[in-house]
């Protein structure tokens, strides 16, 4: 499938298709309704040695990570980088969309390699064949505040997520583990402690967002494709969270709006660490916090701009 069609297939896709879909238990996870009933497809995913998986609990910063990947595989080509939306340059191993229309593992097998993926799956549900063939994989973790409130705007914007209710009860969804894709804790510390058997590099938006150019060096190492400082910088201001979230190919405003509403939140919406202090109240943050240690117990893996 050509990359540019992805788009205009979900756009045609008849009205009503796309509703707020349930969540149904996939190996204990909560999954959309349409991942679930696919399944199989996706457990069977055929990896390739070349591909490169970007892996994210929801709303930790894929999107920029997808862009800062993309501009590294073109040597800080801005023009190439600007060839597609972000989701037609990178698929999404476990997108489902009802029937007739394609899923993500359909459109993956149409991509010729070198593949970059995304997905947001859980260590222990993505496909055996990553592993097996020891790929690389970028993790990218964001302290699980500003996660949850980020995921809150999306759920809200996102119309084929489930209702998110209020503010206070999607928090409380959040640390009983029941929003799509489950348990923030156990995804952060599934791959934390995988990472050193195999390829992951581990990655945190709060670094990132602190000194970009040291971190997008770490990438290009990682993905063994050092480039010369004025590449790095390229990179480094076209990654800026103003500039994406100007660039249409970055932003997801040409995604179908029976899916995405960026009148309700745009997706890019603030782009901050510590956004979560005007969203919590006082006894949410101690009830919250309390949880945390609790579920955190005994990790070395630490969010420094957690509290
Ligand atoms: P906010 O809702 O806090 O603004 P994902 O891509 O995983 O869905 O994550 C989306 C979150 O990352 C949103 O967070 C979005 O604004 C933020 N984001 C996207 N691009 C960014 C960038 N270049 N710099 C900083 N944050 C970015």
């Amino acid at each position: 499938m050509a990359e540019e069609n992805y788009n205009e297939i979900l756009k045609s896709a008849p009205e009503g298709v796309f509703k707020r879909f349930p969540l149904t238990m996939v190996h204990g996870i909560p999954l959309m309704e349409p991942i679930a009933e696919n399944w199989q497809q996706i457990e069977e995913f055929q990896a390739r040695t070349d591909d490169l998986l970007i892996a994210t609990y929801p709303k930790a910063g894929t999107t920029w990570m997808q862009e800062i990947v993309d501009l590294i595989n073109n040597e800080g080509d801005i023009e190439m980088a600007r060839r597609a939306p972000t989701h037609v340059r990178i698929p999404f191993l476990e997108i489902c969309s009802p029937k007739p229309l394609p899923s993500g593992v359909d459109i993956l097998e149409k991509t010729p390699s070198p593949r970059t993926i995304k997905t947001h799956l859980p260590f222990q549900l993505v496909p055996k064949s990553f592993w097996k063939l020891n790929c690389k994989t970028i993790y990218v973790a964001r302290n699980a505040k500003d996660c949850v409130v980020s995921f809150y705007h999306f759920d809200k914007m996102n119309v084929t997520q489930p209702e998110p209710g209020s503010w206070h009860e999607y928090l409380q969804k959040f640390m009983e583990e029941k929003l799509p894709l489950g348990s923030w804790y156990d995804h952060v510390r599934g791959y934390w402690d995988e990472k050193d058997k195999h390829r992951i590099l581990y990655m945190f938006y709060e670094d990132i967002k602190e000194d970009p150019a040291r971190e997008i060096r770490k990438v290009m190492h990682f993905l063994e494709k050092d480039q010369s400082e004025k590449v790095l910088q390229k990179i480094v201001h076209h990654t800026l969270f103003q500039v994406m979230k100007e660039n249409p190919m970055a932003n997801y405003s040409s995604f179908p709006t029976s899916i995405l509403d960026h009148s309700i939140s745009p997706f890019m919406r603030k782009g901050e660490v510590g956004n979560w202090k005007h969203h919590f109240t006082v006894a949410q943050n101690e009830v919250f916090d309390a949880h945390y240690q609790h579920r955190m117990m005994g990790t070395t893996l630490a969010f420094r701009t957690q509290i």
